[in-house]
């Protein structure tokens, strides 16, 4: 209380790239099926709220047309990555000549996991989700992939400080806590609470970013006093984009910019980097 709130941001930066808020949008597989103008769309979105739409390899549209549809926008590849490596370069190289900032490499999903809605509903992915997936892949095929690209690479998917240990060995640059918004290994931990045993294990070494359950200004801070340096939005990020395409998108990201300013503001943070542990009490 009483700390000079008035000139209050909440800009930072995320692996030497600077975003408006410390909100990025998560990827998503088949954005085609929100709006028909899918990717697109979420990057215009994400561009207008001055943050990284990190687009999944599983888009509607290739990865250069997501790229030309917000020129001036700030992305990051995700990476789903199948037996064939020639096919993963080939993705690395084109990520990097469109404009893709990071890698986003998500771990969690050797296998899909059972979605019951989608039996009951029927829903179905295309087959080609089989080229995307190698459930042989160790740490070992992880430090190889770290040394095919010049950009930053991190590692979506982690909920151990033992497996933030062994990614930070083979050499990557962040660490995304992450349960896969609940839909891989049901039971698992939900990703706040396996936060900070990651920030723990990790100290320096890499950024460690959270996803999963953010729908409020106030779960950012959170995030932020347990470590995080940045969160991602999923299904808020999607929702936006089912109800107005990019509108919707630029309208969620700035309601929760608007509420990270006013939580800053009311827990006497001039910025980001002033959230720390005791801003929500001891835990
Ligand atoms: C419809 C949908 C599709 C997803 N597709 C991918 C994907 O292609 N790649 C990936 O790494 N994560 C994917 N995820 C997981 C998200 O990146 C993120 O981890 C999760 O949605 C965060 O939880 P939240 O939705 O509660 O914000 C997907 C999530 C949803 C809801």
């Amino acid at each position: 209380m009483l700390v000079d709130v008035s000139q209050t941001t909440a800009a930072t930066s995320v692996l030497g790239t600077e975003v408006g808020f410390p909100v990025l949008v998560a990827p998503m597989a088949f954005q085609g099926l929100a709006h028909p103008d899918g990717e697109r769309a979420t990057a215009r979105g994400a561009a207008a709220a001055e943050t990284i739409m990190c687009l999944s390899t599983l888009s509607t549209v290739s990865l250069e047309e997501a790229a030309e549809a917000a020129p001036g926008g700030k992305r990051w590849f995700q990476l789903y990555w199948g037996p064939d490596r020639a096919k993963v370069q080939d993705l690395l190289a084109r990520a990097e000549a469109a404009g893709y900032r990071a890698i986003v490499v998500t771990v969690d999903l050797p296998e899909v996991g059972r979605r019951e809605r989608d039996l009951r509903t029927g829903f179905e992915t295309p087959a080609s989700l089989s080229d995307v997936t190698d459930n042989s892949l160790t740490w070992r095929d992880l430090e190889w992939l770290r040394a095919q690209t010049a950009l930053p690479v991190l590692v979506k998917g982690i909920l151990t400080g033992e497996d933030a240990v062994l990614a930070t060995e083979a050499g990557v640059e962040g660490i995304v806590v992450s349960n896969h918004g609940g839909r891989q290994l049901d039971g698992v931990a939900a990703s706040l609470d396996a936060l900070p045993e990651v920030v723990e294990a990790v100290g320096d070494r890499a950024e460690v970013l959270l996803d999963g359950g953010v729908r409020r200004g106030t779960d950012v801070v959170k995030a932020l006093a347990l470590g995080a340096r940045v969160v991602l939005v999923g299904r808020a990020a999607l929702y936006g984009l089912a109800v107005d395409g990019a509108g919707g998108v630029e309208r969620v990201l700035t309601l929760l910019r608007e509420e990270v300013e006013l939580a800053l503001a009311l827990c006497g943070c001039a910025s980001p980097a002033d959230v720390a542990r005791s801003h929500i009490g001891r835990v």
